[in-house]
């Protein structure tokens, strides 16, 4: 399994903070925000990556992470998102990446407290189709929400003025290698982005997607009051912290 970190995008909601430079870079209290996305991937033993960079000072990312020695890799691959097509066209970009393995895709503002690997070891077992993580979360409009019929999950509503469920979907999904021919079937969006969430309808349709709740706290940072509340909680109680039993390694292959 490959993993991509989506960093592009302009980051407009944190402006003037990212006015000159990339979102991403920002701190979240003692690091910078793209690390924890990546820790996340490699806590879950994914050690092939590409980060999807954009927008403002898409060369700094090379100077801090460089081949990603700081998290015990030996290479990271980087590619450059044009303009802000929304996050499934970011996506897209790794598609010769991939090279016809399933991809673990995190957003680069999403953090966790926990650890997937559990869930990324379950997929590559039963393995095909797609996995979402949902959280329960008290403002579940900011977010791509799902709705149920009983345990049964119809589809996701983007940012819906009116939520049909508690649960946000996190920035977290699994896909199998079909993602890239859904995402080239999308149209934009109203707002002229392709969609994450009509990626993810389009295997519900499929009938071919699980979910899971995620543990522990997870917070995006793309607004203020988000980062700050990403910042407070990892200087709190730190994030992802490993959960492993005997069986399980950081760095395992999966
Ligand atoms: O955080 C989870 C939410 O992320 C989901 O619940 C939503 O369904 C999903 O659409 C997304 O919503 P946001 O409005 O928070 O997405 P945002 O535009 O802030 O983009 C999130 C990350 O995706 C951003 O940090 C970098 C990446 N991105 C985004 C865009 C629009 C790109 O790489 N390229 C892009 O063009």
């Amino acid at each position: 399994m490959k993993g991509v970190v989506l960093a592009g995008g302009l980051g407009s909601r944190l402006y003037p903070l990212t006015a000159v430079t990339n979102k991403h870079l920002l701190p979240v209290y003692n690091r910078p925000m793209i690390h924890f996305p990546i820790q996340m991937l490699v806590n879950a033993g994914i050690t092939d990556i590409m980060i999807v960079t954009g927008g403002n000072s898409a060369g700094d990312f090379l100077k801090l992470l460089g081949n990603g020695h700081a998290f015990g890799l030996k290479h990271l691959n980087y590619t450059y998102q044009e303009g802000e097509g929304g996050i499934a066209e970011a996506l897209s970009l790794a598609e010769h990446f991939a090279a016809g393995e399933p991809v673990c895709c995190v957003l680069g503002d999403n953090i966790i407290e926990g650890n997937i690997l559990r869930a990324v070891r379950d997929y590559r077992e039963k393995g095909a189709g797609a996995k979402i993580f949902l959280k329960k979360v008290p403002d579940p409009q900011r977010f791509g929400v799902p709705v149920f019929d009983r345990q049964k999950l119809l589809r996701i509503e983007e940012k819906p003025a009116v939520p049909k469920s508690e649960y946000a979907v996190t920035g977290i999904y699994i896909y199998d290698p079909d993602v890239f021919d859904i995402i080239r079937g999308l149209e934009p969006s109203e707002r002229s982005e392709l969609e994450i969430s009509d990626v993810t309808n389009a295997y519900i349709a499929r009938d071919a997607i699980s979910w899971e709740e995620l543990e522990g706290w997870w917070s995006d940072a793309g607004t203020f009051k988000s980062l700050l509340r990403a910042s407070r909680l990892v200087a709190e109680t730190g994030a992802n912290k490993l959960e492993l039993s005997d069986d399980l390694q950081v760095g395992a292959s999966v």
